[in-house]
């Protein structure tokens, strides 16, 4: 019998759709702020579209809802594939899916309203967080429900990395969200001044940590080898990996608060366990790309292996760039300029994007019954189109971070300020022009990538309406 057949692949499927239609939405978000720092004009004197409120729907849109749609995707794929059992729950499975995108549909209306705990990426009122714990809770129990009903042995790694985002996931959410609620959508927090700074940023660093970092590398470690037909290249290197990584990025978060009131000796912590994360990032970042030893050749025909392989080298390029952010000196120069925007953006359009749009692409003609996507040269295009949008957004901020950072603390003989703070936003304008180029040439890729999603699913249909038996067989 076919093992497929008794696999849980619409959940799959249905979260895999949710991620390229909230990649467009999210990404199409991000092309609007891009486009109003540039011409402040387009938010029409609307308050809903204002930038302060679209901003965090664009963080919350492309993280929670593309980034974590696609987490739920391939964790649910590939903790079936590699425990050899269907889901452990198909209602709560359902459930999840359900749940996850009431989270996302009351983000999109109450964002835009104003309603905001202003924590960033922890925004959602208070109902809203409830929510969100009971969704994440029962994907605890659908995950590791599958886990303790396993058909092999062992534990595949990929299946740590899942794991250990969902349980860091959980710890952060519960304690950052904290609250003590005035009215059904005002809340005020559970902590105060520096402590609340301090949970704020324990917990952003390790959204950084655990959802943008160890959830992916989930991925890495199962697509990568599937689709460069090669085992992982040191599997003792990569629970080294999992081990030494999930240890060093709780401790990490006071350098987002660097210089601030939180005691000099915590943000030193802060910074020093920041360069140790160097060793564990690039450790698995080598592990990843040493995978497709023997199989280079592969790179010039699979736009599916480029988008994975690329991805881990942003994802190199970003985590070395951290650790020197993480410098206190370095901070000084770097901290409130564009240049944070540039490193967020090598990280989440490069790592984050690229390794879900290659996984994802991985799993959408498995799930619709094809042996392909639509067409492969669609996906090239998407390639090429969103690596040249990144690097026109990224070096454009980085060359305006460093410019605003030098600008602000230039000062003349005299102790005098040499530039007005305008100065420097004037400076700017040509840089914010040339990212939202680069957004838009990344989002068409997005919109490329729905295209060629539409088209593979519609040959299923067809390839259904021709062979019943695909349609009665293939959940
Ligand atoms: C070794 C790994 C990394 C280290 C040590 C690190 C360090 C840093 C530092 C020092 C900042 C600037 C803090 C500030 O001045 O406010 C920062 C910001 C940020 N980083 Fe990283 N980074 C790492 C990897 C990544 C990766 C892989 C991503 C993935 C997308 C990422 C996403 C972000 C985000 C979203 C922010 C902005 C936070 C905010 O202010 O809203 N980082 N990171
Ligand atoms: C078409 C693609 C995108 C465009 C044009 C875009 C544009 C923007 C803009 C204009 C901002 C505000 C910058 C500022 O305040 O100065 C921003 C912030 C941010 N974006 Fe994007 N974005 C895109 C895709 C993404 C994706 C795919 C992710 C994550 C997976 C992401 C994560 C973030 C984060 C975390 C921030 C907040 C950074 C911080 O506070 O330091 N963006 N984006």
């Amino acid at each position: 019998m076919d093992l497929a057949q008794n696999y849980n692949y619409k959940i799959v499927k249905q979260f895999a759709i949710a991620t390229v239609v909230w990649g467009i939405v999210g990404m199409l978000v991000g092309v609007i702020i891009a486009a109003q720092l540039a011409w402040p004009a387009l938010n029409l004197d609307i308050p809903w579209l204002t930038y302060g409120r679209l901003r965090p729907l664009h963080t919350n849109a492309v993280i929670f809802a593309f980034g974590i749609s696609g987490l739920f995707a391939t964790s649910y794929y590939v903790v079936q594939r590699t425990c050899q059992v269907r889901l452990f729950s198909d209602k709560l499975a359902a459930f999840t899916f359900w749940g996850w995108q009431a989270v996302i549909l009351s983000a999109v209306v109450t964002l835009p309203m104003g309603l905001t705990r202003g924590k960033e990426y922890a925004e959602l009122e208070w109902p809203i967080a409830l929510l969100i714990a009971v969704v994440w809770i029962a994907y605890a129990v659908v995950f590791f429900g599958t886990l303790l009903t396993r058909k092999v042995k062992h534990v595949y790694v990929a299946n740590w990395f899942f794991a250990g985002y969902i349980i860091a996931v959980t710890i952060l959410h519960v304690v950052n969200a904290a609250a003590m609620p005035a009215t059904l959508f005002k809340s005020y927090s559970a902590y105060s001044g520096v402590q609340d700074a301090m949970i704020q940023w324990w917990y952003g660093h390790n959204a950084v940590g655990f959802i943008l970092t160890a959830g992916y590398l989930g991925m890495v470690y199962y697509f990568i080898p599937k689709q460069a037909e090669r085992p992982v290249y040191s599997y003792r290197l990569s629970i080294v990996h999992f081990w030494a990584l999930i240890f060093t990025y709780m401790w990490a978060g006071p350098h987002h608060l660097h210089y601030t009131a939180l005691p000099d000796w915590t943000q030193s912590i802060g910074m020093v366990f920041s360069l140790i994360l160097l060793a564990p990032s690039w450790g698995g970042m080598i592990n990843g790309i040493m995978t497709l030893s023997g199989a280079w050749h592969k790179l010039r025909t699979d736009p599916i292996l480029k988008f994975m392989i690329v991805s881990l080298s942003f994802y190199g390029m970003a985590t070395f760039e951290g650790p020197m952010m993480s410098i206190k000196t370095v901070n000084a120069l770097s901290h409130y300029t564009d240049w944070g925007i540039a490193h967020v953006h090598g990280g989440a359009l490069g790592w984050v994007g690229f390794i879900t749009m290659g996984s994802i692409y991985y799993l959408l003609p498995r799930l619709a019954g094809q042996q392909k996507m639509y067409s492969t040269k669609l996906i090239d295009l998407h390639f090429w189109v969103a690596t040249i949008g990144i690097v026109l957004y990224i070096a454009a901020m980085w060359i305006a971070g460093v410019m605003q950072g030098l600008m602000w603390r230039a000062v003349n003989p005299d102790g005098t300020l040499t530039y007005t703070f305008v100065e420097g936003v004037k400076a700017t304008y040509p840089y914010y022009v040339v990212r939202f180029f680069g957004g838009l040439l990344y989002l068409s890729g997005m919109c490329v990538m729905g295209y060629n999603t539409w088209m593979t699913l519609r040959n299923r249909e067809t390839a259904v309406a021709r062979i019943p038996a695909l349609a009665a067989g293939h959940a």
